[in-house]
């Protein structure tokens, strides 16, 4: 990156988008920093943390946790050393308050939002992407049942490991609770990121490497 400012790249789209495959990419491709508050909220859980048993039950019903405790989550995260490279915000902001409590947080360190893309896709084939979705329980890499097996059987083709899991949170249920809330919550921040004129759409129904390719672009043009 060659701007003088980190980017901040702002990832929009509802569930099984592409958000965390796509963000996973920008880090190997440009060095910056994979920021989810999905993954942050899943990992408190799993830690037992207070944050992580209040987000638990609302996660696993598909509605969106407290912008309290995800900004809790956030904050402490922008503070590691490591997100001085730049950041990808893997499914944040989702609310309004969230959305102006980031621009208050950019504006007290002498930045703003590089750019807001948002990953357009059909509803009906959402569902079949989070259902079929998997990852590797030792590095994260993700994986899908048709779109993207690993290319050796049962081995994850970035670490070698074989032990795979799957979210609890992924069952078609469940999944239409979550893209509910992202149309009724998240969806409206389009217009919010339009006005400030760093919003850049993408077809994101195509393959996996097309919209990497057309996301690429968009962070090249916009840091250079
Ligand atoms: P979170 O973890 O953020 O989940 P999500 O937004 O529902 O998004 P997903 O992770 O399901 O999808 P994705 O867009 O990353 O798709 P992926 O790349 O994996 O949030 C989970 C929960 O935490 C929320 O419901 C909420 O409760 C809470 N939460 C998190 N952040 C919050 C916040 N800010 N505020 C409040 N609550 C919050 O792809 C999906 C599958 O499709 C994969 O298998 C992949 O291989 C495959 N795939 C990807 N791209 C393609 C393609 N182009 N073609 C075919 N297959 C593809």
């Amino acid at each position: 990156m060659t701007e003088t400012q980190p980017a901040v790249l702002i990832l929009l789209g509802p569930p099984g988008a592409g958000k965390g495959t796509q963000a996973r990419m920008l880090e190997d491709r440009f060095g910056l920093v994979q920021l989810s508050t999905g993954d942050l909220l899943r990992a408190a859980v799993a830690a037992g943390t207070p944050a992580g048993l209040a987000a638990k039950s609302v996660m696993e019903a598909g509605g969106l946790v407290s912008d309290e405790i995800v900004l809790a989550i956030l904050k402490d995260r922008m503070a590691d050393p490591d997100v001085a490279r730049g950041v990808i915000l893997d499914g944040f902001p989702r609310t309004d308050g969230q959305a102006a409590a980031l621009d208050a947080l950019l504006e007290g360190a002498g930045q703003k939002v590089t750019a807001a893309v948002s990953l357009e896709v059909d509803d009906a084939a959402m569902i079949e992407r989070v259902s079929g979705r998997f990852t590797c329980a030792t590095c994260g890499e993700g994986y899908h049942d048709h779109f993207k097996q690993p290319r050796r059987d049962g081995v994850c083709d970035k670490c070698d490991g074989t032990a795979f899991k799957r979210r609890a949170d992924d069952t078609a249920e469940t999944a239409r609770a979550r893209l509910s809330a992202y149309h009724a919550q998240t969806a409206p921040l389009i217009a919010h990121y339009d006005a400030k004129g760093v919003l850049e759409r993408i077809d994101a129904m195509g393959p996996i490497d097309q919209i990497a390719g057309a996301l690429g672009q968009i962070v090249g043009a916009r840091s250079a």
